[in-house]
């Protein structure tokens, strides 16, 4: 459907400033749309691309141009000479890996944290902390979560690392494939 919208309005995203344009309407009032289905709120903003793989390169540009700012470095313009910028997660999708390598932050930039127990994949918040205080403590980083994993649907404990996020300076990037969808759920909704 999405496809067929595209191709019938003919709009070149690239081109429109949000005002006026059809595309830019239909997108924000979709996003309207989702942020009433999945009960988010109304300040969030949001855009559409085609599926999770270009969600996780799109947002993780978005870090890597912040991570840039945070050192006084615009990555868009300068490009990433001599910049090594940490990225840290754990049981990240391979979409991230490809990701990292697209944006030419480099598969090896993921520092993987251990996972609770060999039964989970979500991450050990306090080994993370614990990490973060030895590695991080003043040099900005991106860090990536899972709202849903690939293999087993497992969580991270988002709450907790948000209480991280207001001590650390970090870029916190939640790849919610289709662990969002939870919230719709009466059952599952916690
Ligand atoms: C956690 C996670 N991230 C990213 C992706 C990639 O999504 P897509 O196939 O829409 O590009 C998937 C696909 O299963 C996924 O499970």
């Amino acid at each position: 459907m999405d496809d067929i919208l595209a191709t019938i309005y003919d709009q070149n995203a690239q081109a429109i400033n949000g005002e006026g344009d059809v595309f830019a309407r239909i997108e924000t009032q979709a996003t309207d749309l989702l942020l009433d289905l999945f009960n988010l709120p109304k300040a969030f903003t949001g855009g559409f691309v085609t599926g999770t793989t270009m969600a996780n390169f799109s947002a993780l540009a978005v870090a890597r141009q912040w991570c840039g700012t945070q050192i006084e470095q615009d990555i868009a313009a300068d490009g990433l000479v001599k910049l090594s910028l940490p990225v840290i997660s754990v049981t990240p999708h391979s979409s991230v890996l490809k990701s990292l390598a697209m944006l030419g932050l480099g598969r090896n930039s993921l520092i993987n944290i251990p996972t609770l127990s060999n039964q989970r994949e979500a991450i050990d918040v306090a080994k993370l902390k614990l990490f973060i205080e030895n590695n991080f403590k003043y040099h900005p980083f991106i860090l990536v979560l899972n709202a849903g994993t690939a293999n087993t649907a497992d969580f991270d404990a988002i709450a907790e690392v948000m209480e991280l996020k207001l001590i650390y300076n970090c870029w916190m990037h939640i790849d919610a494939a289709f662990g969002a969808f939870a919230v719709c759920s009466s059952e599952y909704q916690y």
